[in-house]
C-alpha cells in the first residue's frame, strides 16, 4: 500500500499529513497562525515564512509519529508548488526537497488548488460513495480563490480547464475584510457563519454586476462561455453603509472588547454585536452565497455537468452548504463537500492529490522550484 507524505506551506497553515493509496488519511496536522496574524486583521506574508521555518521540523515529525512510519515506510514525498505566497511556498519546497534527497524518495508537486479538489475525492472515499460521474465542476472558494473548474480525469489523470474566476477579491477575502471593518477580528469567515444565523439576510440589500464575458485585453483560457466573479463592491458598500448608518463608534469599542478576549466565544460575539451589525452580516453573507450559487450552477447547466464539487475555506460555511444542497437537489445534481478539516488549508489534500500522479510516474525535476502564480490545468 503507497503511503505519501504531504506537505502544504502556501499560506498560513503549516501542514503534513499522510494519506494510504490516495484515500486513507493516516494522520493529519495542521499548525495554524492566526494568533501570529490576527493582531494584524490578514495574512502578513513576512511573518508567514518565519513561522513555516519554526513549525515545519515539528509539523513533518507529528505526522510521521501520528502514522507511526518512519522514512523508510513512506513511497513518496508530495508538496504543494503554488499557487500561494513565494516566501511560504519555499520553506515548504526547500524542506521536501531535502527530505526527499536525503531518505531517496521520489518527489511530487502539487498544485495547492487541485489539492482541495482532491480533499473531495478523500471525502466521498470515506464515505465510501464511489460513484464520481464527469464532467464535474468545481469551485474552490477560498481566502486566496473563487476559481472555477470544467474536471474530468482519464486513466488516473486528471485535467482541469478554468470557466470562471473572480477579477478582483476572492470571497474568502471579502469575509475577512468584511469582518475586520465591523470590528469583529480575523479571520472573518467563520465568526461572520455563526453571526450571520441571528440576523435578518433581507434587512440589506446588496446587487451583483453579472460579469459573464472576458474583460477587454483578457485572454480566456477556455474557448466556452466564463462565469467570472467580482467581490470587492461588496466590501465597498458594506463599508459605505457604516459611514452612512454612523457605526464607526459601536465598532470601535466591539474591536477593542474582543482584542481583551483571548478566545472569544459564539455568546461573546453576539452580547458584543447589535442587531443592526447582525443584519448586515447576514445580508452580506447571503448576498455572497447566493453569488456563488448563482454562478456555480450556471456554469454547470452551460458546461452539462453530472456532479459538482464545492472545496477550499469557505466551502466550510453552514449556509453555502445548505443553499448548494437544495439547489443541486432541485436541479438534478449532485453535490459532494470535503469534511470541515478538509475544507480549510491542510497537506492531507496534497498527498491524496499526489497519488495519480505517483501512479503516472509524474515526479518532480531536482531543480522544480516554487511558483506563487502556479496556474492550474
Ligand atoms: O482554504 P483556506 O484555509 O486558505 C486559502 O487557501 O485561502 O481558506 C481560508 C478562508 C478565509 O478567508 C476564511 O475566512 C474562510 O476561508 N472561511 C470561511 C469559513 N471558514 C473559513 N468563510 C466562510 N464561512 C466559514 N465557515
Ligand atoms: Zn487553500
Amino acid at each position: 500500500m503507497t503511503h505519501i507524505l504531504g506537505i502544504e506551506t502556501s499560506c498560513d497553515e503549516t501542514a503534513a499529513a499522510v494519506v494510504r493509496a490516495g484515500e486513507q488519511v493516516v494522520s493529519n496536522v495542521v499548525s495554524s497562525q492566526f494568533a501570529v496574524h490576527k493582531p494584524y486583521g490578514g495574512v502578513v506574508p513576512e511573518l508567514a515564512s518565519r513561522e513555516h521555518l519554526r513549525n515545519i521540523v515539528p509539523v513533518v515529525r507529528a505526522a510521521l509519529e501520528g502514522a507511526a512510519r518512519d522514512y523508510s515506510r513512506i513511497d513518496a514525498i508530495a508538496v504543494t508548488q503554488g499557487p500561494g505566497l513565494a516566501g511560504a511556498l519555499l520553506v515548504g519546497v526547500s524542506y521536501a526537497k531535502a527530505l526527499a534527497f536525503a531518505a531517496e524518495k521520489p518527489l511530487i508537486a502539487v498544485n495547492h488548488l487541485e489539492g482541495h479538489i482532491h480533499a473531495v475525492l478523500l471525502q466521498m472515499k470515506a464515505e465510501g460513495n464511489e460513484n464520481l460521474q464527469f464532467p464535474v465542476m468545481a469551485l474552490v472558494v477560498s481566502g486566496g480563490h473563487t476559481h472555477l473548474y470544467l474536471s474530468s480525469e482519464r486513466e488516473n489523470l486528471w485535467t482541469y480547464s478554468n470557466v470562471g474566476k473572480t477579477r478582483d477579491d476572492a470571497a474568502g477575502e471579502a469575509f475577512d475584510k468584511v469582518a475586520k471593518l465591523l470590528g469583529l477580528g480575523y479571520p472573518g469567515g467563520p465568526v461572520i457563519d455563526r453571526l450571520a444565523q441571528h440576523g435578518d439576510p433581507h434587512a440589506v440589500k446588496f446587487t451583483f454586476a453579472q460579469i459573464k464575458s472576458p474583460a477587454r485585453g483578457e485572454k480566456s483560457e477556455n474557448p466556452g462561455e466564463r462565469f467570472d466573479f467580482s467581490f470587492s463592491g461588496i466590501k465597498t458598500a458594506v463599508l459605505r453603509y457604516v459611514e452612512t448608518h454612523g457605526m464607526q463608534a459601536a465598532i470601535e469599542a466591539r474591536r477593542r472588547a474582543l482584542l481583551e478576549i483571548p478566545k472569544p466565544t459564539t455568546e461573546d460575539f453576539l452580547r458584543l454585536t447589535d442587531r443592526g451589525t447582525l443584519n448586515l452580516v447576514a445580508s452580506f453573507q447571503r448576498a455572497v452565497i447566493g453569488d456563488l450559487v448563482g454562478k456555480t450552477l450556471a456554469a454547470a447547466r452551460s458546461y452539462n455537468v453530472e456532479t459538482l464539487f464545492i472545496t477550499g475555506g469557505v466551502a466550510a460555511n453552514s449556509e453555502l452548504r445548505t443553499r448548494f444542497e437544495e439547489r443541486a437537489a432541485h436541479e438534478g445534481l449532485a453535490v459532494a463537500f470535503p469534511s470541515r478539516p478538509l475544507s480549510t488549508d491542510n497537506a492531507a489534500m496534497i498527498a491524496a492529490a499526489a497519488y495519480p500522479k505517483f501512479l503516472a510516474g509524474d515526479f518532480a525535476p531536482p531543480e522544480f522550484s516554487a511558483e506563487a502564480g502556479l496556474v492550474l490545468r
